[in-house]
């Protein structure tokens, strides 16, 4: 396994996997591997010739009171796991590599940005969108994969994807959870024990909006009321960002049943003490 900094060594390489026929995947991460990222991994090793993972805590997607400083990384232990996943190259330049001191130019995905997690993270997708897009530019990657974990992530850089006639495939991963039901995140280091133990409750909420849901309930305004006040009464739950039900297609809001195709999106955003949690599911009637 090659451990590569530089942009310029970057695209050289993938020009010379290119010009050998190589199919190459690209796994985007900020580090700090766990066993969400490891699936993504594997799935990549399956579907391409060559796998490029990048690990780079983008500084254009963090908002300024975000948690960019404490960002958890440890790039010894996120190399040793992936080489033991038989990754071929690690990329991960310097914030200084990847942007110039004088960079101005940006990706948005309008309106999409603006709903769910970018209505309280305004910068968010376009630091997003703005770095996938350098790392396909610089990879050229024909398959990147992206985990379900992140929904409203994955649904906007499709949209890039096809707005700006983007030559890559999206390989969508399956949510990796603990035992007991927490979606692995990054993140989830943050947690104290306490804490940890009522983390479950998002994911808990979640399955009872679909057992709601799935039980024949209409009223979606009533599950998702009830489902916050689920949430808001366990102490743990400091904050609810949102606790929405939508369109899995296109993120639009489902007031009525008419509206929906079959398929709901249920997704929140809650902070367990300072800790901010994300999690979703797709449920099909
Ligand atoms: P990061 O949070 O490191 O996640 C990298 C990839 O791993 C994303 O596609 C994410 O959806 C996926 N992932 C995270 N937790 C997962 C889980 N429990 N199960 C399955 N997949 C999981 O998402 C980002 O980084 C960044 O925004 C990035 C796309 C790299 C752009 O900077």
């Amino acid at each position: 396994m090659e451990i590569i900094a530089l942009k310029s060594e970057m695209k050289k390489v993938s020009d010379g996997l290119k010009i050998r026929g190589k199919s190459i995947g690209l796994v985007p991460t900020m580090g700090y591997l766990h066993e969400g990222h490891v699936s993504l991994i594997r799935q990549s090793k399956k579907d391409c010739d060559v796998i490029i993972l990048s690990i780079f805590v983008n500084p254009a997607q963090f908002g300024p009171n975000e948690d960019f400083n404490k960002y958890p990384r440890d790039f010894k232990r996120d190399s040793g796991i992936a080489a033991e996943e038989g990754v071929d190259y690690i990329f991960a330049p310097e914030a200084e590599e990847m942007y110039s001191k004088n960079h101005l130019s940006y990706v948005e995905v309008e309106k999409l940005n603006r709903i769910m997690c970018g209505k309280f993270r305004p910068v968010h997708f376009k630091g997003v969108c703005t770095v996938i897009l350098k790392l396909f530019n610089i990879v050229s990657p024909n398959k990147a994969f992206f985990g379900k974990k992140d929904f409203q992530q994955l649904v906007i850089i499709k949209k890039m994807i096809k707005d700006l006639d983007l030559p890559v495939s999206i390989i969508e991963c399956e949510t990796v959870r603990e035992p007991d039901g927490l979606a692995l995140s990054s993140r989830n280091r943050y947690l104290t024990k306490e804490e940890r133990e009522n983390a479950t409750i998002l994911y808990e909420t979640i399955l009872f909006a679909e057992s709601r849901i799935k039980s024949g309930e209409k009223n979606l305004s009533e599950i998702k009321k009830d489902c916050r006040e689920i949430l808001k009464s366990n102490k743990f739950v400091s904050k609810i960002d949102y606790f929405d039900i939508r369109d899995p297609e296109d993120l639009g809001e489902i007031k009525k049943l008419s509206r929906c195709t079959g398929k709901f999106l249920i997704a929140s955003a809650i902070y367990i003490g300072s800790t901010r949690l994300i999690d979703n599911k797709v449920i099909l009637l």
